[in-house]
């Protein structure tokens, strides 16, 4: 019998758990970008001690704006597999610095090649449905149809039906709509990753995510999706007219609907997710005087394994074998 190959989605929870400890320390102090700041220091030093050779495809943004995990810059010790990284070291900015529920680190890895490149895309409407519903719904078609048939696929009335949705000036014909079909909202300033792993977790109550977030997050997104189940469908829905027209001259059609397979093209995935603020998602970090309590969830695509984990860190003994310095 072939031997199980290494877990690197044990070693990367390792990194979002970092990026938590580091960044949680600003929650609701109302300073976004330090608390950015922290979490992208604690996931980049914790990076360079894992053995791949990674580049980041979906990061901070491009090397100018970024000084560290840009698109483009190699992660890892540069041993090991060659791979796509994407990152979001605090997901839900401002969810942190206001001290609101569902901010969380999040990264991904993918071999190379295989994740989407978003290049000028910034936004795209998404449908993110559990798996009972694959396949039954439509990107384009009316709201209430579509909610008709998920509840119809999950066993439920659509007044039982829980729809995330973000909380934007863009949602509000969105939003009149799934009212008027009766289903029950939630809405969320922000974190649309969280809205969409929370729409296909079994144990959320969240049945399914609607509308318009950042392509990068909806790349990350659909890597978990893939390994969790359920689907995503997605468009590009640009939000003004410089990236409707950096998009066509970057010869992207705004009228696919991409799934899952689309955005990422591979099953051989790993993904790792940790709580900062704390929610309905993931626990948020908790400091207890002498260390601090992580929560966090850790997959991998070749076997579908999911873990839920809850880590106890203590200051004294991790300050021994720790690169990262988390407070
Ligand atoms: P940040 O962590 O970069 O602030 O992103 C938060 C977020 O709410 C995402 O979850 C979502 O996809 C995107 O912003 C939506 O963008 P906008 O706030 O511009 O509508």
């Amino acid at each position: 019998m072939e031997a199980p190959s290494r877990n690197l989605a044990l070693d990367l929870v390792r990194v979002t758990e970092a990026a938590a400890l580091a960044s949680a320390r600003w929650l609701g102090r109302g300073d976004k970008e330090s608390g950015d700041q922290a979490a992208v220091d604690a996931m980049r030093k914790t990076f360079s001690s894992l053995d791949i050779d990674g580049t980041v495809v979906i990061g901070e943004g491009e090397k100018d704006d970024a000084p560290m995990l840009y698109n483009g810059e190699r992660v890892g010790s540069g041993r090991g597999l060659k791979v796509d990284v994407a990152v979001d070291p605090v997901e839900g900015t401002r969810l942190l610095a206001f001290g609101r529920p569902n901010a969380i680190s999040v990264l991904g890895v993918a071999p190379a090649g295989s994740m989407f490149r978003p290049g000028p895309s910034f936004y795209m409407k998404k449908l993110v449905v559990p798996t009972a519903a694959m396949g039954v719904v439509d990107l384009e078609a009316p709201v209430a149809e579509n909610l008709r048939k998920i509840g119809k696929a999950v066993g439920k009335d659509v007044d039982d039906l829980t729809v995330f949705v973000l909380d934007k000036p863009r949602h509000e014909r969105l939003i009149a709509e799934i009212r008027a079909a009766g289903a029950r909202i939630q809405l969320h300033t922000d974190g649309d990753v969280a809205g969409s792993l929370m729409a296909i977790d079994p144990k959320n109550n969240v049945d399914v995510m609607m509308g318009t977030g950042g392509t990068p997050e909806g790349v990350l997104s659909a890597i978990a999706i893939r390994i969790m189940g359920g689907q995503m469908y997605a468009r590009l829905d640009p939000q003004s007219y410089d990236e409707r027209n950096a998009l066509s001259d970057f010869g992207y059609d705004l009228r696919h609907t991409f799934t899952v397979e689309d955005l990422v093209k591979s099953e051989d995935l790993y993904f790792a997710a940790s709580g900062i603020s704390g929610g309905t998602f993931l626990g948020g970090v908790r400091y207890t005087g002498l260390g601090a309590t992580t929560y966090s969830l850790s997959m991998r695509g070749k076997t579908g394994t999911v873990r839920w984990i809850e880590a106890s860190h203590k200051w004294d003994t991790l300050m021994q074998f720790s690169s990262v310095k988390y407070d």
